[in-house]
Protein backbone atom coordinates (compact mmCIF):
# COMPACT_ATOMS: atom_id res chain seq x y z
CA UNK A 1 0.00 0.00 0.00
CA UNK A 2 1.48 3.46 -0.90
CA UNK A 3 2.82 5.73 1.68
CA UNK A 4 3.23 9.78 1.68
CA UNK A 5 5.09 12.27 4.17
CA UNK A 6 2.45 15.16 5.51
CA UNK A 7 3.59 17.87 7.88
CA UNK A 8 1.33 20.74 9.29
CA UNK A 9 3.95 23.33 8.95
CA UNK A 10 4.57 25.89 11.89
CA UNK A 11 1.80 28.24 11.05
CA UNK A 12 -0.52 25.22 10.99
CA UNK A 13 0.29 24.21 14.88
CA UNK A 14 0.02 28.09 15.90
CA UNK A 15 -3.29 29.03 14.47
CA UNK A 16 -4.54 25.50 16.48
CA UNK A 17 -5.33 23.67 13.21
CA UNK A 18 -3.69 20.15 14.11
CA UNK A 19 -6.69 18.75 14.84
CA UNK A 20 -8.57 20.06 11.84
CA UNK A 21 -6.06 18.55 9.36
CA UNK A 22 -5.48 15.38 10.92
CA UNK A 23 -9.26 15.06 10.91
CA UNK A 24 -9.76 15.61 7.14
CA UNK A 25 -7.19 13.06 6.21
CA UNK A 26 -8.34 9.91 9.22
CA UNK A 27 -12.00 10.77 7.86
CA UNK A 28 -11.00 10.58 4.45
CA UNK A 29 -9.69 6.87 5.17
CA UNK A 30 -5.93 7.41 4.95
CA UNK A 31 -4.37 5.33 7.80
CA UNK A 32 -2.01 7.64 9.95
CA UNK A 33 0.72 4.97 10.55
CA UNK A 34 3.51 7.36 12.03
CA UNK A 35 2.77 11.14 13.85
CA UNK A 36 5.27 13.23 15.88
CA UNK A 37 5.46 16.57 16.87
CA UNK A 38 8.72 17.81 16.40
CA UNK A 39 11.27 20.48 16.47
CA UNK A 40 12.87 20.72 12.54
CA UNK A 41 16.60 21.44 13.10
CA UNK A 42 18.38 23.21 10.18
CA UNK A 43 20.16 20.63 8.95
CA UNK A 44 17.32 18.10 8.35
CA UNK A 45 15.35 21.47 6.68
CA UNK A 46 17.92 21.75 4.81
CA UNK A 47 17.82 18.15 3.79
CA UNK A 48 14.26 18.67 3.03
CA UNK A 49 13.99 21.10 0.69
CA UNK A 50 17.17 20.34 -0.62
CA UNK A 51 15.82 20.63 -4.12
CA UNK A 52 14.77 24.08 -3.81
CA UNK A 53 18.88 25.36 -2.75
CA UNK A 54 19.67 28.54 -4.60
CA UNK A 55 15.90 29.40 -5.33
CA UNK A 56 15.11 32.58 -3.94
CA UNK A 57 12.74 31.28 -1.25
CA UNK A 58 14.87 28.81 0.16
CA UNK A 59 16.61 31.11 2.93
CA UNK A 60 13.30 32.16 4.11
CA UNK A 61 11.76 28.94 3.58
CA UNK A 62 14.25 27.18 6.09
CA UNK A 63 13.95 30.09 8.35
CA UNK A 64 10.18 29.37 8.58
CA UNK A 65 10.26 25.80 8.69
CA UNK A 66 12.50 25.71 11.70
CA UNK A 67 10.58 28.52 13.68
CA UNK A 68 8.25 26.61 15.78
CA UNK A 69 7.60 23.02 15.82
CA UNK A 70 5.23 20.83 13.27
CA UNK A 71 3.68 17.88 13.31
CA UNK A 72 4.94 14.97 11.06
CA UNK A 73 2.69 12.26 9.68
CA UNK A 74 2.81 9.36 7.68
CA UNK A 75 0.09 8.31 5.66
CA UNK A 76 -1.22 5.02 3.75
CA UNK A 77 -3.58 4.50 1.77
CA UNK A 78 -4.72 3.70 -2.33
CA UNK A 79 -2.91 6.46 -4.23
CA UNK A 80 -1.71 8.02 -0.84
CA UNK A 81 0.69 10.76 -2.33
CA UNK A 82 -1.97 12.17 -4.74
CA UNK A 83 -5.08 11.54 -2.41
CA UNK A 84 -3.44 13.95 -0.09
CA UNK A 85 -2.03 16.41 -2.25
CA UNK A 86 -5.47 16.72 -3.79
CA UNK A 87 -6.36 17.35 -0.16
CA UNK A 88 -3.94 20.08 0.35
CA UNK A 89 -4.80 21.66 -2.73
CA UNK A 90 -2.20 23.99 -4.68
CA UNK A 91 0.95 24.97 -3.18
CA UNK A 92 0.10 29.02 -3.68
CA UNK A 93 -3.22 28.88 -1.05
CA UNK A 94 -5.08 31.46 -3.01
CA UNK A 95 -4.94 29.60 -6.25
CA UNK A 96 -6.12 26.61 -4.44
CA UNK A 97 -9.51 25.16 -4.80
CA UNK A 98 -12.25 26.65 -2.20
CA UNK A 99 -12.54 23.42 0.10
CA UNK A 100 -9.18 22.42 0.14
CA UNK A 101 -7.08 23.04 3.22
CA UNK A 102 -4.47 25.93 1.78
CA UNK A 103 -7.39 27.02 -0.53
CA UNK A 104 -9.52 26.93 3.04
CA UNK A 105 -6.91 28.06 6.09
CA UNK A 106 -3.90 29.61 3.29
CA UNK A 107 -3.54 33.07 2.18
CA UNK A 108 0.38 32.91 1.83
CA UNK A 109 2.78 30.34 -0.35
CA UNK A 110 5.53 30.37 2.54
CA UNK A 111 2.70 29.99 5.63
CA UNK A 112 0.83 27.28 3.09
CA UNK A 113 -0.59 25.36 6.30
CA UNK A 114 0.87 21.46 5.33
CA UNK A 115 3.39 19.98 3.37
CA UNK A 116 3.08 16.75 1.43
CA UNK A 117 5.14 14.70 -0.80
CA UNK A 118 4.70 15.42 -4.65
CA UNK A 119 5.63 11.77 -5.79
CA UNK A 120 6.05 8.17 -4.11
CA UNK A 121 10.19 8.63 -4.50
CA UNK A 122 9.68 12.29 -2.66
CA UNK A 123 7.50 10.22 -0.06
CA UNK A 124 10.04 7.28 0.31
CA UNK A 125 12.78 10.01 0.88
CA UNK A 126 10.93 12.27 3.02
CA UNK A 127 9.14 9.68 5.40
CA UNK A 128 13.20 8.00 5.43
CA UNK A 129 14.08 11.67 6.56
CA UNK A 130 11.99 12.05 9.01
CA UNK A 131 10.94 8.45 10.54
CA UNK A 132 13.36 5.89 11.62
CA UNK A 133 12.09 2.81 10.86
CA UNK A 134 10.63 1.58 14.35
CA UNK A 135 8.21 5.17 14.32
CA UNK A 136 6.33 3.74 11.31
CA UNK A 137 3.44 1.22 12.60
CA UNK A 138 1.55 -1.81 10.77
CA UNK A 139 -1.68 -2.37 12.20
CA UNK A 140 -5.09 -4.06 10.51
CA UNK A 141 -7.74 -1.15 10.09
CA UNK A 142 -12.04 -2.41 10.42
CA UNK A 143 -13.13 -0.45 8.29
P1 LIG B 1 5.98 22.86 0.23
O1 LIG B 1 4.94 21.95 -0.31
O2 LIG B 1 6.35 22.67 1.66
O3 LIG B 1 7.30 22.76 -0.65
C1 LIG B 1 8.18 23.84 -0.87
C2 LIG B 1 7.71 25.09 -0.22
O4 LIG B 1 8.34 26.28 -0.61
C3 LIG B 1 6.27 25.31 -0.60
O5 LIG B 1 5.46 24.35 0.06
C4 LIG B 1 6.05 26.76 -0.17
O6 LIG B 1 5.58 26.88 1.15
C5 LIG B 1 7.46 27.34 -0.20
N1 LIG B 1 7.55 28.49 -1.09
C6 LIG B 1 7.80 29.74 -0.69
N2 LIG B 1 7.84 30.56 -1.73
C7 LIG B 1 7.60 29.82 -2.84
C8 LIG B 1 7.50 30.11 -4.22
N3 LIG B 1 7.65 31.34 -4.69
N4 LIG B 1 7.23 29.09 -5.07
C9 LIG B 1 7.08 27.82 -4.59
N5 LIG B 1 7.16 27.49 -3.27
C10 LIG B 1 7.42 28.49 -2.42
Amino acid sequence: MERTYVMVKPDGVQRNLIGEIIFRFEKKGLKIVGLKMMQISRELAERHYGEHRGKPFFEPLVEYITSGPVVAMALEGKDAVSTAREMMGATNPLKAAQGTIRGTFGMDIGRNVVHGSDSTESAARELGLFFAPGELVEYKREL
